[in-house]
């Protein structure tokens, strides 16, 4: 499939996406968001993705937020829609994947960007790294999630001062806030996702889904995580890859997961 925005290749069960538009930063437009919605599908619904990598093209941004240019002359109803469908396709589609994605920040991760990286499962940050969440200096605030997932993975007091400061923080700060899980070189970001990556799809994609499922569920209203652990811990005993997992222990070899 050919995109606009984006490249997405294939290697070891793991797909990686990487967003591409270096001269805008990696600027988050419309095209670009549909191109994600479409790539994120697609790899989701291939049994042989285990793994989904993000990350930007070139050397300065994994992503420098929205696209400015697009909403500089909305009103309210068009920013409200702007929003809603933004999070709908992309941001809270990502974290509801049964994919694992990892977010390889390679550069600027800001506004959209670090929603972005927010969104994914877990973050490795090359040392260039810097992420904030800029919208109140442009007169807006975070839309796409931000001001929801960032007290989340940070806490409410730090969330609060990197939102109304728009200020930024680099890679090893948000290594020290757990915003992001690991810093390492550039050279090194995608390696170190892969690597990662490689030890995920050694494991059960049923009992991997499973799990996302239970830890959202601790982040969603009006739902109960631990019935929702209770229901997928159950649900697992049914499962091929349970029946080949326990099985291969007790014969003391590695399992050969079907996925199912
Ligand atoms: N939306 C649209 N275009 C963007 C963009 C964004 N969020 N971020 C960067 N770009 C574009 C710039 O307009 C510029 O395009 P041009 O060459 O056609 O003029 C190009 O990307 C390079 O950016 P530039 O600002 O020249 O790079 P820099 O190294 O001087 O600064 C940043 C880098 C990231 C500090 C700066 O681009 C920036 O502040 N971007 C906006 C960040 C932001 O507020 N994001 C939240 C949006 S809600």
């Amino acid at each position: 499939m050919n995109y606009e925005n984006i490249l997405s290749s294939f290697q070891n069960n793991i797909t990686t996406i990487t967003i591409n538009r270096p001269t805008k930063l990696n600027a988050l437009n419309k095209a670009t968001i549909k191109d994600l919605h479409e790539a994120l599908k697609r790899a989701d619904n291939d049994k042989n993705t285990k793994v989904i990598i993000v990350t930007g093209s070139g050397e300065k941004a994994f992503v420098a937020g929205a696209d400015i240019s697009e909403f500089a002359n909305f009103d309210s109803k068009k920013g409200k829609k702007l929003a809603k469908k933004g999070q709908e396709l992309l941001f809270s589609f990502i974290e509801n994947l049964s994919t694992p994605t990892i977010a390889a920040v390679n550069g600027f991760a800001l506004g959209g960007g670090l929603e972005l990286a927010m969104s994914c499962h877990f973050r490795i940050a090359s040392d260039n790294a810097k992420m904030g969440l800029p919208e109140v200096s442009l007169g807006v605030i975070p839309g796409y999630g931000g001001t929801q997932r960032l007290p989340q993975l940070i806490g409410k007091g730090r969330a609060m001062e990197l939102i109304i400061t728009a200020g930024m923080i680099d890679a090893n700060q948000a290594l020290n806030y757990g915003l992001v899980n690991h810093v390492t070189t550039q050279a090194e970001l995608i390696p170190l996702c892969e690597k990662l990556a490689g030890k995920i799809t050694r494991n059960s994609s049923v009992a991997i889904s499973a799990a996302i499922k239970a830890i959202n569920a601790n982040f969603k209203d009006g739902i109960n995580g631990f019935e929702v652990e209770v229901s997928e811990f159950g649900s697992c005993f049914d499962t091929e890859d349970f029946a080949e997992g326990t099985t291969a222990f007790l014969e003391k070899r590695k399992a050969d997961f079907p996925g199912k």
